[in-house]
């Protein structure tokens, strides 16, 4: 089985889409494989690795995106799946293993005009078409909006571990704070729906500090966030082995270029790397790697 992760936080701008895709590019990288599923409706990630030509043709045909598997719901995950979607002018892949499920602006759709059947809700047909492709792959990521609306609830339903971006501030911290809260009345209210199979809800599994500047001191940030997941531990809301990862991703430029490049940090030429925040990404991703996350304790849905 895949392992399923969904990058959230319920504050923008902290890095969720440039650790997705730079995470699932290592992954690649490294010989696995790996689906992005993009559930922003700002479609940044999907934008980033198809590149706006490609992108703009799904997105101007309102078909092979994943809300057209809801609506006009003729369209099966497994069909649009965008194969090595990292590619050159010529077409050629660029990184074998990593696949993209993408998103175009008609997903913001999902939050108003789609009717939801409350006897089989969005989030559980996306579930069920994911479970068919699942084998193909190792890593399944999903990008989540700053929220636990309808859209992210079809990644934070299918996901079994969370993780949490953050930056060393005040925001960063209420917005976990909410996350939790939002989350706990997701899974009660979704909790009907939940096979065994599915396995338990995904609890927070981690918290990854991002675009950290130089020279800035994370440890008062780090500490009260530590405290706080010490705090949600006890009452068992987020995973007994929730940590803040050993590496925090420094802020640097290439981050952003790379997105006008069309490319993951990995795949910017050496030379232009700066300050190394390519090794940052290689070491989130082993320690996801070695981040091992058990399914022993009940489900938040179960929790007092
Ligand atoms: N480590 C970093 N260094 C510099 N800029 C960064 C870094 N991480 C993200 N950014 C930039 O910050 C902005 C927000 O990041 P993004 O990943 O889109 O956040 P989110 O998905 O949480 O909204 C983007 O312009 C992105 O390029
Ligand atoms: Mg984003």
């Amino acid at each position: 089985m895949a392992r399923k992760l969904a990058f959230i936080n319920y504050k923008g701008g902290v890095g969720k889409t440039s650790l997705v895709v730079n995470v699932s590019a290592c992954l690649a990288r490294r010989g696995h494989r790996v689906l992005l599923v993009d559930l922003d409706t700002q479609s940044n990630a999907s934008i980033w690795l198809m590149r706006i030509e490609r992108w703009n043709r799904i997105n101007l045909e309102k078909r092979g995106s994943i809300f057209s598997i809801l609506d006009p719901a003729t369209d099966r995950l497994k069909d649009i799946v965008v194969k090595d979607v990292i590619r050159n002018n010529a077409g050629e892949s660029l990184l074998p293993g990593l696949d993209l499920l993408p998103t175009t602006f008609n997903l913001l759709d999902i939050e108003n005009e789609y009717a939801i059947d409350p006897q089989n809700p969005h989030y559980l047909i996306f579930n069920e078409q994911l479970r068919g492709i699942e084998h193909n792959y190792d890593y399944i990521l999903f990008d989540c909006p700053p929220n636990i609306l309808n859209a992210s609830q079809l990644g934070v339903f299918s996901a079994n571990e969370l993780y949490v971006p953050a930056n060393p501030d005040a925001l960063s911290l209420i917005g976990f704070t909410l996350m939790i809260e939002k989350l706990l009345l997701f899974y009660r209210r979704s909790a009907g729906f939940r096979k065994p199979e599915m396995g338990p809800f995904a609890r927070v599994a981690g918290i990854i500090f991002n675009s950290i500047k130089a020279n800035v001191d994370i440890g008062v940030p780090k500490m009260r966030m530590q405290l706080r997941i010490n705090q949600f531990k006890k009452q068992r809301l987020v995973s007994n082995e929730a940590c803040i990862f050993n590496t925090a991703v420094r802020d640097a430029t290439i981050v952003r270029r790379a997105v006008t490049l069309g490319l993951p940090v990995c795949l910017v030429s050496s030379r232009e790397i700066e300050e190394g925040v390519g090794g940052d990404y290689e070491n989130i991703t082993e320690e996801l790697l070695n981040h091992s996350v058990s399914e022993a304790l009940p489900s938040v849905a179960n929790a007092s």
